[in-house]
């Protein structure tokens, strides 16, 4: 079942009480010419970042269902779809029915964000919930019980390789001690700017899964880059 399905902590984020680290590389970064080969390079990561965007949403254009079908076909690393469009309601559930192992919609676009995780869950995904930086987390406290992942932006979404935000952090720590209190089985995933200088932060604020463009795909050796991450996070 892919909704269990994490990657290599079969399921878990939790080994014997502690968080496991869980890398996730944003192809975003990636030569958008030869992705397949970008996949390949990072077989040790825990899943791959897939940004969509729809140039409303957020300003920038990236990729759409038929690029993510075609990925799927080319990994069995499972894919982490981050929606950043309009109207997610309408197309979330196609990825999820697609094969996707996580789908992730924003609160600030979504319009009936119960309905359409129950539909990303229905669907066999891990249905993801996304905040921006500037957009509380107390609020969606009662959808705690309807996520599997919630997302909380480190920059503000719709490019790579952006300066990690710091004024996050102390909404990490809040996310985190919301999750606790409702037994721990939501991941708390970051997404922008996390790197080597900035991952410890992250890890040690509580998350536990790491989106990584520029860290991973600007580096030499990427699967090396998500080898270091995992390390760093880990120690934190
Ligand atoms: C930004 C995207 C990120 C992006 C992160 O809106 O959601 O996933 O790829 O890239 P880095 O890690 O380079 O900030
Ligand atoms: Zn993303």
């Amino acid at each position: 079942m892919r909704r269990g399905g994490g990657g290599r902590t079969g399921g878990a984020n939790r080994l014997g009480g502690i968080m496991a680290v869980q890398i996730s590389p944003s192809i975003l970064s990636a030569d958008f010419a030869r992705l397949a080969e970008a996949v390949a390079a990072v077989s040790n990561a825990d899943w791959i970042h897939v940004d969509v965007m729809d140039n409303h949403f957020v300003p920038n254009l990236t990729l759409g269902l038929p690029v993510v079908e075609s990925l799927l076909k080319a990994t069995s690393t499972p894919l982490d779809c981050h929606l950043m469009i309009e109207d997610p309601d309408r197309w979330a559930p196609a990825y999820a029915e697609a094969g996707a192992g996580s789908v992730t919609v924003h609160a600030e676009a979504a319009r009936a964000p119960v309905r359409t995780l129950r539909q990303i869950r229905a669907a066999g995904a891990r249905a993801g919930f996304a905040l921006n930086p500037a957009t509380a987390v107390e609020p969606y406290e009662d959808l705690l019980g309807e996520i599997d992942m919630l997302l909380l932006m480190t920059v503000e979404p719709g490019f790579g390789g952006q300066k990690f935000l710091d004024v996050v952090l102390p909404k990490i720590r809040r996310a985190r001690a919301l999750i606790e209190r409702h037994g721990g089985e939501v991941w708390l995933q970051v997404d922008g700017g996390v790197s080597a200088e900035t991952i410890e932060r992250c890890a040690e604020a509580g998350a536990d899964v790491f989106v990584a463009g520029n860290a991973v795909y600007g580096a030499a050796d990427p699967a090396r880059a998500v080898d270091e991450l995992r390390a760093l996070a880990a120690e934190a």
